[in-house]
């Protein structure tokens, strides 16, 4: 079964669905999140010919055509966990970190309810970054030299001391806007200023790392304890414009098939950073029952741990999936059982992703614009920042769609996934031309 070339269009997914719903006696599944990956994620379990019912809180415009959504918030656990005891959920998958993070597996569980993500404890390996950097040099995984302070008087003197630049990481979640770059003393003494004396992102410690050069890449792996199932690797285009210039977003594209990337780095990346960070999270006690994101960058000295988070990743995710074979159901039903799962298969070929954004995005743009042009659309599009209103799609986020097309090379994918995003017709909207540009420069 190839599920890449053609990649089905939503309107065939949709109606696979309208045929199998509610005929069988399948499961019924809900997922926590409400963007462009928890879309990919929806999709996916669409494929599942043991699901049957698929909710989605909150979800958005186009989640809602493959799934049923549910007016809660991510983190309202105790809303969620009252919904899945009255609608007979059998499983529950979670995307977002914040939803971890309040802890939303160990209520589930303790009601009773079999739930897809990590416990609070072990989501630390995303939420503390001195937790994550402890992990790795007891470990042994390797990731830069740091310190981490609470004194701004102890942080300052430590960076004098350090090359620039340096990097300096709020030790908490930060919506992404925790970590700067300093080029230099006056740059550093002004985060540290404002992250332990202003207290800007809440009362939290501030790691202090060596600044590592490399292409960065993501590898996202289901994690059940000891066991690790690898997906295939991918790259997020962190930066808003072409060239990598402007500011840092949420992502506006990415791809799998990653050029700079040879089987022995991968090998290297799964058994000494990912099968490690797995094993060394049972040691501690806190094992992983999720997806274990690693951030990796692959420096003149070797791959190196930039960050971990305890999810999947957005945008990776959206490239990643569209390439699983197997039925992801069977994947999550055997990591929340804690039951060893098939070794997942994936398709041959690539996928490449991008991202429409609000114009303005990040900073402030405007909602509510309408779009047009999506029902030609070949390949996926999923949904990132949507709504309807009145019966028309609008644009509801900064980040509002993402166009993935399939190919036997990146090539092939980028041909045709900018041909599909030319259709796409809305005032409001821009995306970067260069998606993948490594694999081309
Ligand atoms: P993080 O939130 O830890 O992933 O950091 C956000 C981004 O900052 C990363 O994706 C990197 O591009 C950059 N970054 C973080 N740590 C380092 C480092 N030690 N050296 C170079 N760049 C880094
Ligand atoms: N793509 C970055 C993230 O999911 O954190």
């Amino acid at each position: 079964m190839g599920l890449v070339y053609p990649l089905p269009t939503l309107q065939e997914v949709k109606v696979a669905k309208e045929i199998n719903l509610e005929d069988c006696l399948g499961k019924t599944v809900l997922v926590i999140g409400g963007g462009g990956r928890e879309h990919a994620i929806v999709d996916a379990l669409s494929r599942s010919p043991k699901v049957s019912k698929i909710y989605c809180a909150p979800g958005n415009a186009g989640i809602g055509e493959q799934a049923f959504n549910v007016p809660l918030k991510d983190t309202d656990v105790e809303g969620l966990k009252a919904f899945a005891l009255e609608n007979s959920v059998d499983l529950t998958v979670v995307g977002p970190e914040a939803a971890l993070a309040a802890g939303i597996v160990d209520a589930f569980r303790a009601a009773g309810l079999k739930i897809f993500g990590h416990t609070k404890a072990a989501t630390a390996i995303e939420s503390s970054k001195e937790f994550a950097k402890e992990l790795m040099f007891k470990y042994g995984i390797p990731t830069a030299e740091y310190r981490s302070f609470s004194d701004y008087e102890e942080a300052l003197e430590y960076v004098s001391g350090r090359p620039f630049p340096a990097v300096l990481k709020y030790d908490g979640l930060a919506a992404g806007k925790g970590v700067v770059i300093a080029s230099d003393l006056e740059e550093a003494r002004k985060a540290l200023a404002d992250m332990l004396l202003d207290h800007s992102f809440g009362q939290g410690r501030v790691v202090v790392e060596d600044f590592l050069t490399g292409p960065e890449f993501s590898f996202l792996c289901f994690v059940d304890g000891e066991r690790v199932y690898p997906m295939p690797l991918s790259q997020d285009h962190k930066r808003a414009f072409d060239g990598d210039k402007g500011p840092n977003t949420g992502g506006m594209g990415a791809y799998t098939g990653l050029p700079f990337i040879t089987p022995e780095d991968k090998e290297f990346a799964f058994k000494e950073i990912m099968c490690k960070a797995a094993s060394a999270m049972v040691a501690e006690g806190v094992p992983l029952s999720g997806v274990l994101y690693g951030g990796l960058m692959k420096t003149p000295s070797g791959i190196k741990v930039i960050e971990f988070n305890a999810r999947f990743g957005d945008p990776e995710t959206e490239v990643v999936l569209p390439l699983l074979e197997s039925d992801i159901f069977d994947i999550f039903d055997a990591v929340a059982s804690g039951v060893p799962a098939d070794e997942p298969r994936w398709a041959d070929g690539v996928t490449l992703g991008v991202v429409l954004a609000s114009k303005g995005y990040p900073g402030k743009y405007e909602k509510g614009v309408v779009i047009e042009g999506l029902d030609g659309v070949q390949g996926r599009v999923y949904h990132m920042g949507t709504a309807f209103r009145d019966g028309t799609l609008v644009t509801a986020g900064g980040r509002v769609l993402m166009v993935v097309s399939g190919g036997s090379d990146l090539a092939d994918a980028r041909a045709k996934v900018y041909e599909e995003v030319r259709k796409i017709r809305c005032g409001n909207l821009f995306y970067r031309n260069d998606i993948a540009h490594c694999a081309f420069d």
